[in-house]
């Protein structure tokens, strides 16, 4: 009799690992916890965004740090009075001095990452948030 169960035992617990041990639970068990996100491709909140850069983006990013305080002279974001004489010079104008520089504006506000299109964009966008 004890022969018999402890064979009835050994079977149980063959059973119950073997089941432990099937292939969907290994993988289960095995999966990676986080996954590889290579650039370009479209994984999670994470990715980097396609195409062209939000302007209001690169202004905090890249313009602010003068625009926003009116650090070296800079019109300040949202001074309309500072902002008029240069918006009168016609759009097109201060699009090229912010490519180009000018005075203590440095060229392409010193955005790296920035493309001319990039810059024409954020300078539109703070022309139109500062009448
Ligand atoms: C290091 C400080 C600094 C940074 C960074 C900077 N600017 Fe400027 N910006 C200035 C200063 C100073 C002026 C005023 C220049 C002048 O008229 O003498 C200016 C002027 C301008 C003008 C008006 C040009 C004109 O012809 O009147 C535009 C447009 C402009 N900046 C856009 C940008 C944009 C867009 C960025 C970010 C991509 C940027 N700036 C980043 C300092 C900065």
């Amino acid at each position: 009799m004890r022969v018999i169960s402890a064979v009835v035992i050994t079977l149980l617990l063959a059973v119950s690992v073997h089941a432990a041990m099937d292939d969907k639970s290994i993988k289960a068990r095995t999966m990676p916890v986080g996954q590889v996100c290579v650039e370009g491709d479209a994984c999670g909140a994470a990715a980097a965004p396609a195409g062209p850069q939000e302007p209001a983006d690169i202004y905090s990013s890249a313009c602010a740090a003068c625009h926003g305080s009116g650090a070296l002279g800079a019109p300040k974001l949202g001074d309309a009075a500072a902002w008029a004489p240069r918006i009168d010079k016609g759009i097109d104008t201060i699009i090229a001095n912010a490519i180009n520089g000018i005075n203590s504006m440095p060229a392409m506000g010193a955005c790296a990452s920035c493309s001319e299109d990039d810059i024409a964009a954020t300078v539109k966008y703070m022309a139109e948030n500062s009448q």
